[in-house]
């Protein structure tokens, strides 16, 4: 039998990561993209399972490489089953609104965004009956962020693109859903404890549950959404928070 293929956008580290050694697992053929090539060959090194990831240098914020990643895939592949669309840079438009520059603004907009709204555009016509598509929202996508209101808004709107979307492939027989992490121990985090060591303790005393999600907890919701098992969800969004969302 043939397999099938999925997309993981942003699949070098963290959820993504995980999402693209999960589908692996699951003898999908996968496909991944990222910016950095030497995050990815030392990540190959150390899951062998990843010599078959058809492995794309893409920043997908410059339209033109999201374009040709996908004339890729369709030469290439010729169809997509599965889309998770996770990818997301370390976030520059923190703080005050009135304080973060104008440019690190348009930069989350685009990023958590605009390439979701293009990726999606793109996936949409690969896939036929069965396909699913999950994006990856947070927690800030259905509540406020002061201080990353950008972000919190960027993940809002992919919360509305969802569920609009969602609407117009399921006559298809394509199901668009998201997850909502809450915080997940990645190396976005890792990156953020070196300016603040006590940064885990602190957060885990904010979450309900006590302690960070793995990316793989996260992963299982992906999974799930993909799967059989959850072919009547169409257009909902999982949250996989610890229960931080219900404070
Ligand atoms: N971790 C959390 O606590 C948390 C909570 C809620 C929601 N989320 C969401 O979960 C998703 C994954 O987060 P994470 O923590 O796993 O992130 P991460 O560890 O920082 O990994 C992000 C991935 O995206 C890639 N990427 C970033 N910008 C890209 C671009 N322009 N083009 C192509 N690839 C790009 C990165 O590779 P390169 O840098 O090499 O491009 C990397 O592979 C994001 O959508 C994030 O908003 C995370």
């Amino acid at each position: 039998m043939e397999k099938k293929v999925a997309l993981v956008t942003g699949g070098s580290k963290g959820i993504g990561l995980e999402a693209v050694l999960r589908f692996c697992s699951l003898d999908y053929h996968v496909i991944t993209c990222a910016r950095c090539p030497d995050t990815w060959d030392a990540t190959v090194d150390k899951h062998p399972i990843l010599q078959d990831v058809d492995f794309q240098i893409v920043d997908l914020a410059q339209s033109e490489q999201l374009e040709k990643l996908f004339e890729t895939i369709q030469k290439t592949h010729k169809r997509l089953d599965v889309a998770v669309n996770n990818a997301s840079p370390k976030l520059r438009s923190k703080g005050p609104i009135t304080d973060v520059p104008t440019a690190y603004l348009h930069e989350t907009l685009v990023h958590d965004l605009w390439v979701h709204v293009l990726c999606m555009k793109l996936e949409l016509p690969l896939m036929k009956k069965g396909g699913a598509i999950v994006n990856v929202s947070s927690v800030n996508g259905i509540r406020p962020t002061p201080y990353a209101a950008m972000y919190s808004a960027a993940k809002h709107g992919l919360e509305g693109l969802t569920r609009s979307v969602a609407l117009e492939a399921i006559p298809n027989g394509i199901r668009v859903n998201a997850v909502a992490p809450g915080a997940t121990w990645t190396p976005r985090w890792e990156e953020r404890k070196k300016e603040h060591p006590e940064i885990r303790e602190d957060v885990e005393k904010l979450v309900p549950i006590g302690r960070f999600a793995s990316p793989a907890e996260v992963v299982n919701a992906i999974e799930w959404l993909c799967s059989e098992k959850a072919s009547y969800i169409v257009g909902q969004t999982l949250v996989v928070d610890g229960g931080i969302s219900l404070k």
